[in-house]
């Protein structure tokens, strides 16, 4: 999704804006922009493509210097990716305001007719422009006011969600921010401020910060950073840390993030298991997942979208064989439309890497209005569900900068086995010296994955040979299932290849049409009860011309005659097999990627944070 960011200090912002825009690609973008202070009034530059492109364009202007300005990266809603709709926007016919902006305005449509009423023209098709002029409109009519009072009025005109950076010809050394349901975070240096939507556009700079909430503005000036709430009151705000290092979010020698994120799976796991186990017995931080509530918990709802919705899946396998508690899984967008039943002794997890997708936050946000108690399980530290959470279990996985996330999703399964077999404890349902055997599998987790990261040249030399298959099918059932739906969504994400899971017992009603001479199955099998169900639909297939790669256990014992390739998992608990067969499989996706020349981690049309409906 976009990704805001703004310098105000001493020194050229540009190249410090460049840089900001650079470690924000990962979030997805289709063109980049930005607005300076220059000598003839705010300059800016923009252009549709990458930011390499807008590098060239500034070069073509002359690399405008100033100590202020704002920067962007559009990810297209409102109007496709072109020069015009890309961001900054200015407003008024003199250009006095630009505005950069990341989120969704629903009523824009109507305020762009009010503001053409008024003679305002407008150069683009987006929602953002709109903003740009009604704070141009508001400020004209009230010229006593500063812009953070402006800004402050046009928002309370503003339906939908937004993070905004505003600056005006007024004061050639302040930005106004402001947001609502989008992140946006305020990076505090020595002599100098910074706004941007994440941490990764800051971190070069400082690592002191403060999280601007939703109905929040901040005056960002070189020399101090005020916030105000709706009401235009001064709000004392808590400064953050970074706990990460800037070498965590680069490369690492790896060709790229992707490829370095798989390799520090055995790493983010044992980072999310570690801490919670001590003396063979699970401990939970204060995450409100009490005794007394699991125990009462009559339905958990786990809520997700995309590799996490995955996690979820298997999660819930997990969590209602350890512990007995009826667990339903749901799209978070689909959740918030269709009137669920949630009761007040429910648990409604919600799993997120970025922690502010929001369909998912708002889901989120229903359960609560229900009165469920809302479990958060995120990876990014103080984003806008773990704080707005009744309780969050971290992921400790580290920065993830590839849209296609490995790491991030391998840390979910980890603290969903913690929470299940919390669940068995508090339920009954799991011993001491159950549980100690149980972490002591868990404690094991990493080193196998670790294992499976070793055989890298078999999944590279089958990457080469089905390159080129149009279609990929995954087959499982039960937590392979699951785990297929993941495998098949890091093939099509990233490599652009066609692919489909399905729950291998469904495949012969309808699918199987499509299985024809050549067609390459991945199928996976590691659930001992289910091994022989599956070599039946293993069967199927090949009896039809399929190629058929099988992931399975160490003791699969089964007639493999048929497979082309069988990778094998370490022993393992049977629970967490899910967390050693994808890994193959990411790496699978991976190499494909690579071997078609795709922009592995910044696949198109993708975002790595979805803040929009
Ligand atoms: O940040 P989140 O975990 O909430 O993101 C959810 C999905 O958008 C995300 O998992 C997406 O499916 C990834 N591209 C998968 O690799």
């Amino acid at each position: 999704m976009c990704g805001i960011v703004g310098f105000t200090g001493q020194e050229n912002a540009l190249p410090i804006l460049m840089k900001g825009l650079y470690s924000l690609e990962y979030r997805g973008y289709d063109s980049a922009g930005i607005a300076v202070f220059t000598d003839d009034g705010l300059q800016v530059v923009k252009t549709k493509g990458r930011i390499a492109n807008l590098e060239e364009k500034l070069h073509e202007a002359g690399n405008p210097s100033s100590t202020c300005g704002i920067g962007h990266t559009r990810w297209a809603t409102h109007g496709g990716p072109s020069d015009r709709n890309s961001h900054p926007h200015l407003g008024g016919r003199d250009g006095k305001v630009a505005v950069v902006h990341n989120g969704i305005i629903e009523n824009y449509l109507f305020l762009r007719e009010q503001l053409e009423k008024h003679g305002y023209e407008f150069q683009s098709e987006t929602d953002t422009e709109t903003v740009a002029h009604l704070i141009d409109f508001l400020h004209k009519g009230r010229q006593q006011e500063d812009l953070a009072q402006t800004v402050l009025t046009a928002l309370s005109l503003l339906r939908g969600s937004y993070a905004l950076g505003v600056v005006s010809m007024e004061d050639s050394r302040e930005i106004v921010a402001a947001r609502r349901d989008n992140p946006l975070i305020i990076g505090l240096g020595e002599g100098e401020n910074m706004i941007a939507s994440d941490i990764t556009a800051i971190i070069s700079r400082t690592r002191r910060y403060i999280i601007l909430d939703d109905n929040e503005v901040a005056v960002v000036r070189p020399e101090r950073v005020t916030v105000y709430n709706q009401l235009g009151d001064v709000v004392d705000k808590p400064v953050q840390e970074v706990s990460w290092d800037l070498s965590a979010a680069e490369k690492g020698g790896y060709a790229h993030f992707m490829l370095k994120e798989i390799m520090e799976q055995p790493r983010a796991v044992a980072d999310t298991v570690r801490p919670r186990i001590q003396d063979g017995r699970i401990v939970f931080e204060d995450n409100g997942l009490t005794d007394e509530r699991l125990r009462e918990t009559e339905h958990i709802h786990i809520i997700a979208c995309g590799s996490a919705l995955h996690a979820g899946m298997v999660g819930q396998s997990v969590i209602e064989s350890m512990g007995r508690v009826r667990c339903s899984v749901s799209v978070a967008s689909e959740f918030r439309y269709t009137d669920p039943i949630v009761k007040e002794k429910d648990l409604c997890i919600v799993i997120s890497q970025s922690g502010e997708t929001a369909d998912s936050l708002a889901a989120m946000r229903q359960a609560q209005a229900e009165g469920a108690f809302t479990l958060a399980i995120v990876n990014v530290v103080s984003s806008s569900i773990a704080r707005q959470a009744d309780g969050v279990l971290y992921t400790w996985a580290g920065p993830e900068i590839a849209v296609a996330t490995t790491k991030g999703y391998s840390a979910q399964l980890a603290a969903l086995y913690l929470v299940a077999a919390k669940l068995a404890l508090a339920r009954g349902l799991m011993d001491e010296a159950e549980e100690r055997s149980f972490c002591e599998a868990l404690l094991e987790l990493p080193e196998s994955i670790h294992k499976m990261l070793e055989d890298v040249g078999t999944v590279q030399y089958l990457a080469s040979k089905y390159t080129n298959r149009s279609s990929v099918f995954y087959l499982g059932r039960g937590l392979d299932y699951a785990a297929a739906l993941e495998a098949s969504l890091k093939l099509k994400e990233i490599s652009y290849v066609h692919s489909e899971a399905y729950a291998a017992g469904e495949l012969k009603h309808g699918t199987i049409s499509l299985i024809e001479d050549g067609t390459l199955v991945v199928a996976l099998a590691t659930q001992k009860r289910l091994f022989e169900k599956t070599v039946s639909n293993i069967r199927e297939v090949t009896a039809r011309g399929a190629e058929v790669i099988l992931v399975t256990t160490e003791d699969f014992d089964g007639d493999v005659s048929a497979c082309r390739c069988v990778i094998r998992l370490p022993a393992c608990l049977e629970r967490f097999a899910a967390s050693l067969s994808i890994i193959p499989l990411q790496l699978f996706a991976y190499y494909v990627a690579v071997e078609r020349s795709c922009d592995v981690d910044k696949p198109r049309n993708l975002a790595k944070s979805v803040t929009v409906e």
